[in-house]
């Protein structure tokens, strides 16, 4: 993929002038590459604004000069796959893709994000990644989504682990910032044994097994793995299982063009086996949610599981977005459905990875401009 730069100025008063809806895909810049991020996501945003009428462009933190008419930014040449360099207007939108948490943290990010959200002519989505324990504090304060969340604690202290195993005799272990399963561990107490704690601890290849006969040891050997992260501990959920491999659902929720939540998608996600989560790269595999409800439910019952993670998913959307007081745009949730049927919430993502199911990757692309359509005309811009 080569980089060009246009060598000739464009009609700068031309491109001031015209009225178009612009919106900008922010993401940071990088000494090789330019800039990060998922570049044939980008492109697809690109082209799915061009048929929604909008332009649409990449800028980097640095680019990002809010008191200038024009911009430097990217565009993306897929006759000759080459990102291009020239001058955009100001966007009325900026769609926040900055891809990782430590290039979020960084203070000129930090300090352009603020000044985005409090400008008067410009919106911008999705200003931050959640942390799991976030998430937790805002879906318990709502009596409507107490319902889904497993028992969450932040992990402290060998006394607090302890307390809560007297409750749950299954936890999993989870880095408040962690995402793609890094990091997870899970805890199994079978007092009857000899050595009554497994821990089983996620790695690239597989999970390692370690059984030992006290909390302490445990968590002397937790402490070791979790080098230093900030943890969540919170109560196992017994997934709903098929072909003894347990499986959750995985879904887009994004805002309508009527600027309400909707669901763009469920897809579901099978764990590998010898994994203790269900991510794609740890052997996990995409499968379709109904057929997976229908074999473990039965027809009727999986139709009723359907509409109820639907619903749930958007009453889930709705809290995160009044607890973070924040302008949220999309989320994709990772939602488990137990042997009972009853629907569990683990974790939302503020940054949703591509989805592989065409439908759904579709849908969620046409969304983004279906919404920012409604954002323009509510506001005015
Ligand atoms: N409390 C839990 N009970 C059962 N399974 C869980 C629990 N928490 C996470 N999982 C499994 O692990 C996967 C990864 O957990 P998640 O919270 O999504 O972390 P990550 O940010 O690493 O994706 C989930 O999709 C689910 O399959
Ligand atoms: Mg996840």
């Amino acid at each position: 993929m080569a980089l060009v730069f246009h060598e000739d100025s464009a009609d700068e008063a031309a491109i001031i002038q015209s009225k178009q809806s612009v919106l900008a895909i922010l993401t940071i810049e990088d000494d090789i590459q330019l800039f990060r991020g998922n570049r044939s996501n980008f492109a697809d945003i690109i082209a799915a604004g061009a048929d929604h009428g909008f332009l649409v462009y990449v800028v980097t933190v640095k680019q990002l000069k809010l008191r200038r008419k024009l911009l430097d930014g990217f565009t993306y040449d897929r006759d000759t796959d080459t990102w291009i360099g020239q001058k955009f207007p100001v966007p009325n939108l900026i769609y926040n893709r900055i891809p990782l948490r430590e290039d979020e943290l960084q203070p000129e990010a930090r300090r352009k994000i603020a000044a985005c959200v409090n400008h008067p002519e410009i919106q911008i989505f999705n200003p931050s990644f959640f942390n799991k324990w976030s998430l937790f504090k805002w879906l318990r304060q709502s009596r409507t989504t107490q319902p889904f969340i497993p028992a969450t604690r932040r992990l402290l202290t060998a006394g607090g682990l302890g307390k809560m195993m007297l409750k749950h005799r299954f936890l999993y272990l989870k880095p408040v910032s962690g995402k793609a399963g890094k990091g997870i561990m899970t805890i199994q107490l079978q007092p009857e044994k000899t050595l009554p704690y497994t821990l089983k601890i996620q790695g690239d290849k597989g999970s390692t097994t370690y059984n030992c006969g006290t909390i302490a040891k445990l968590w002397a050997r937790i402490v070791k793995e979790s080098s230093g992260e900030r943890y969540i501990a919170q109560q196992g959920i017994q997934l709903a299982a098929f072909n003894e491999r347990s499986f959750d659902l995985r879904t887009l929720v994004q805002k309508n063009r009527r600027g309400q939540w909707d669901i763009s998608g469920i897809g579901a996600r099978v764990a590998g086996s010898y994994s203790i989560t269900t991510h794609v790269p740890r052997g996990g595999s995409i499968e379709d949610p109904e057929k997976l409800l229908v074999s473990v439910f039965g027809q009727d019952e999986a139709r009723k599981l359907l509409i109820k993670t639907r619903n749930t998913a958007l009453i889930i959307a709705r809290q995160i977005e009044r607890g973070s007081r924040r302008k949220l745009m999309e989320m994709s949730m990772d939602l488990g459905v137990d042997q009972d049927g009853h629907v569990w919430f683990f974790e939302a993502n503020a940054k949703p990875m591509k989805f592989d199911e065409p439908d759904i990757r579709k849908r969620s692309l046409d969304r983004i401009f279906q919404y920012s359509q409604y954002l323009l005309k509510m506001r005015g811009l």
